[in-house]
């Protein structure tokens, strides 16, 4: 079996400039959801029509380009395949590309059919809610389906019918290569109809068969961004499913997002408002969320994170991000790290065990393991023109509110005083203090309240 995916459509019911083809549902994009599908029958050599505006698109491995430079409907498509000379299977899977809630197992369903029923054109059909926009499978008294009418070419008794056209189609090489050759455009939308096969493969003889397929939903195609809307859900909905089948508990499926190719291990809990999404590598037994986005990151086990923003770091276990953190591209958390509320971080390393609990920047810093970062603790790594690193050592303890002027190091064991503005190194086990000394003016309040109307701010007196 070979397949061509139909992908060439010009998206103008999306109403926007984007081809509804490429558009991303839980980051992968609708296309691709079907050439899995596709991939997942076991069918080679597979092709995809695309348009002018699409062409260089990329495309899952394996899969072959035509091009149909002017969208003139899904008959010249098919046409444009045979022309490319790369239609070569002995049974071709004919589908639309903007399916992507379709599986292997509809796929699947339609393969069986046409091999038990000897068919030599077999089309899926489904009987959706709402049959409207789909074309109608019109069947004679026998039942057996006699043709297909499109919405815009119906009368108002077929527009009744309920049973649609999929958009599905497997058929005989040479039949269908036959039966595109003889596809005319008359009808309401001045377009080469691949429906019209069905009708003519009746005419002239063909074993022409539908197969109503049981799980209609899953073969609508999305057309509007009401449609794409819908299939965000079911997707996300079949992700949050695999997921809890394999052990993650997912505390509310409905507002969860996990993208498509994100692995969670067993273990883990995720909590309403998480999004987790692109290239996210979780282990086992974390708790995310609620109300956090993890993006490209990789997650070992044991790790917590709530209300917070995690993007392209590393975070190895039993670490503590949030309430209210923010990990910038090129974080690393060692194990047993602490990056709590109101925290930034951007490219710094934290070994073992760093712990920065509160209102805390830290970009292009190393952190050496045990080391505390006392709150309000900014690295100033960026004079304006260039960024410079701010190397601190292991077992060290940065007091409240200091200012770490990169580039500068602050050694193993040292301390920086409260307060402090660090513009030199500080050696091992030394202490850094940098700030003004406190000067008391005993015995100043008295003075105070003598004009009840003088709020300005005091005075220092004379030096
Ligand atoms: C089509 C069917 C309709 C069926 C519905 C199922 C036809 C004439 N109608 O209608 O019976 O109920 O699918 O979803 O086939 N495409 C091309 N080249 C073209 C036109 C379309 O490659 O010249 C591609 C599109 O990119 C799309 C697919 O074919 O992926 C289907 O086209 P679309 O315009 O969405 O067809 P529908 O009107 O939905
Ligand atoms: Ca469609």
């Amino acid at each position: 079996m070979q397949a061509i995916i139909l992908a060439a459509g010009r998206s103008t019911r999306m109403k926007s400039s984007f081809s509804k083809l490429t558009f991303p549902l839980l980051g992968k994009r609708v296309l691709d959801y079907v050439c899995q599908a596709v991939d997942n029958v076991d069918s080679h050599d597979n092709i995809v029509v695309l348009g002018l505006h699409n062409k260089d698109i990329e495309l899952e491995s394996g899969f072959n380009r035509v091009l149909q430079e002017i969208p003139a409907g899904t008959g010249d498509a098919v046409i444009k395949a045979f022309d490319s000379g790369k239609v070569t299977g002995e049974a071709i899977l004919i589908t639309p590309g903007d399916v992507p809630m379709i599986t292997a197992a509809e796929l699947g369903g339609l393969k069986d059919f046409f091999l038990n029923c000897a068919c030599d054109v077999a089309v899926m059909t489904m009987a959706p809610e709402n049959p409207s926009g789909y074309g109608r499978i019109v069947r004679n008294a026998s039942g057996e389906v006699e043709r297909i009418v499109e919405e815009k070419d119906a009368g108002p008794e077929e527009k009744m019918i309920s049973e649609v056209n999929s958009g599905i189609y497997l058929v005989k090489r040479s039949v269908l290569e036959k039966l595109v050759a003889g596809l005319s455009k008359n009808n309401a939308q001045a377009e080469f109809y691949l429906t019209d096969i069905v009708g003519c493969g009746r005419r002239m003889g063909f074993a022409v068969k539908a197969w109503c397929c049981p799980d209609a939903g899953n073969l609508d195609g999305v057309n509007t961004p009401a449609e794409m809307a819908r299939a965000l859900s079911v997707l996300r909905r079949r992700k949050n499913i695999s997921l809890a089948l394999s052990g993650v508990v997912i505390m509310d499926m409905d507002q969860v997002f996990v993208d498509w190719d994100v692995e969670v291990g067993p273990g883990s809990v995720i909590y309403a408002g998480t999004v987790i999404r692109g290239k996210c590598l979780i282990g086992k037994e974390n708790r995310l969320g609620p109300y956090t986005e993890i993006s490209d990151t990789v997650m070992g086990n044991g790790n917590t994170a709530s209300f917070s923003v995690i993007e392209s770091s590393v975070i190895a276990d039993s670490c503590q991000v949030g309430p209210f953190a923010h990990l910038r591209s090129g974080t690393v958390l060692d194990c047993g790290c602490k990056v709590g509320n109101f925290v930034e971080t951007k490219k710094s390393h934290l070994c073992e065990g760093v712990k920065a609990s509160h209102l805390t920047y830290l970009g292009d810093a190393q952190v050496g393991s045990g080391t505390n970062i006392g709150a309000g603790t900014i690295t100033c790594n960026y004079d304006g023109v260039n960024k410079h690193v701010t190397l601190i050592g292991e077992g060290s303890f940065i007091g409240s509110n200091s200012s770490l002027v990169a580039p500068v190091k602050i050694g193993n064991h040292a301390y920086v005083a409260a307060g402090s503005v660090i513009t030199k190194e500080v050696p091992d086990q030394a202490l850094g203090i940098g700030r003004g000394r406190q000067t008391n003016i005993l015995g100043w309040a008295a003075g105070k309240g003598k004009h009840k109307n003088d709020h300005s701010l005091p005075g220092l007196p004379d030096a």
